[in-house]
């Protein structure tokens, strides 16, 4: 059973294929796409809040031809104590797939563990890597327009990423870029340095545990970088320390002194929501080199991808 819980649970080898299908799928928006879940019924688990990636999996799997149910953890019997093994034991029985977003990453993995459909990890504490293949698609599509060649276009590029560096967004950057072949910088304090789960899951993934660099200063991250990603402080379930992180990641904000620093053709980047004054100023969120509202839009074409390999029946 195949599950898509961290960037590499596609092989090196599947991966031109599932960019290949979300190319075809953004193409061919509006127009006759095989409907690869037909009869299917996918549920939405979600402990946090969501917008984009809430919208694109249900307008997603809609436009694929399945169903999807939208459960809030707190309106079935998983937030009342029901195990996560008697639940995917259950939902198993009645569904093809199921999304998750949730906070512990061993949540997603007991899922997909006792369960028997694929699971996609829509957003832990961890990892979330269904926006980073967003991104990169993102980033390839604009790329490739000069050499032609998709995912090769990526290789040897430098994204920086600022704030809090141990995040999820963050993480799935370092296991991202490692995956893509890209160079990946990132600055923040040192108390938001990326941690020893992401060391450990690069080591077991085959990349070198320091396959990235990390430094306070944000400018010698900028140098020189082809992307700026940030993302917000304060993440969802960190509410409590908005003060300390506030004061803490100000030094990172990008703005457009900041955002000078990189290439003169770089592009800026931010999963969204996005906080102006915050991570990132009016200027750099509104200017012409910022891609965030593509990166939005390109979440709907990968995951009908990823739900389309997952959801065939040879998967
Ligand atoms: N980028 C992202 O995952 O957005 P949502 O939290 O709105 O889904
Ligand atoms: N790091 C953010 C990402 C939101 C898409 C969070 O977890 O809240």
């Amino acid at each position: 059973m195949k599950h898509f819980l961290k960037e590499t649970d596609f092989a090196l080898h599947e991966i031109p294929e599932v960019f290949a299908i979300a190319r075809n799928c953004k193409a061919q928006r509006g127009r006759h796409v095989p409907p690869t879940l037909d009869g299917q019924s996918w549920a939405l688990i979600f402990s946090k809040s969501s917008t984009r990636t809430r919208v694109s999996f249900e307008v997603g799997i809609r436009e694929l031809g399945g169903h999807s149910l939208f459960l809030n953890q707190n309106d079935i019997q998983l937030g009342r104590g029901e195990s996560i093994a008697d639940t995917t034991r259950v939902l198993s029985r009645y569904l093809h797939g199921l999304v998750v977003r949730t906070f512990d990453h061993a949540d997603v993995e007991a899922l997909a563990k006792y369960g028997s459909v694929p699971v996609i990890n829509a957003l832990t504490d961890f990892l979330h890597p269904c926006q980073i293949y967003a991104d990169a698609f993102t980033l390839a599509e604009r790329w490739s327009r000069e050499t032609g060649d998709f995912l090769a276009s990526l290789k040897g590029k430098k994204i920086a990423f600022l704030g809090d560096c141990a995040c999820n967004v963050a993480n799935s950057w370092i296991l991202g870029a490692n995956l893509f072949g890209m160079k990946v910088a990132l600055a923040g304090p040192s108390q938001y340095a990326p941690g020893e789960g992401i060391r450990a899951l690069l080591g077991d993934e085959g990349f070198a545990a320091d396959a990235f660099t990390f430094t306070e200063d944000p400018r010698e991250a900028v140098r020189g970088a082809d992307v700026v990603y940030t993302d917000v402080w304060v993440s969802m379930g960190k509410e409590d320390e908005m003060r300390d992180r506030t004061a803490a990641l100000k030094p990172y904000s990008v703005t457009a002194e900041l955002f000078g620093e990189a290439k003169d053709d770089a592009l800026f980047m931010h999963c969204l929501p996005a906080y102006v004054g915050y991570e990132v100023s009016q200027e750099v969120l509104d200017s012409s080199r910022s891609i965030v509202f593509d990166q939005a839009e390109n979440r709907l074409h990968m995951q009908k991808a990823i739900l389309s390999v997952l959801g065939s029946p040879r998967s």
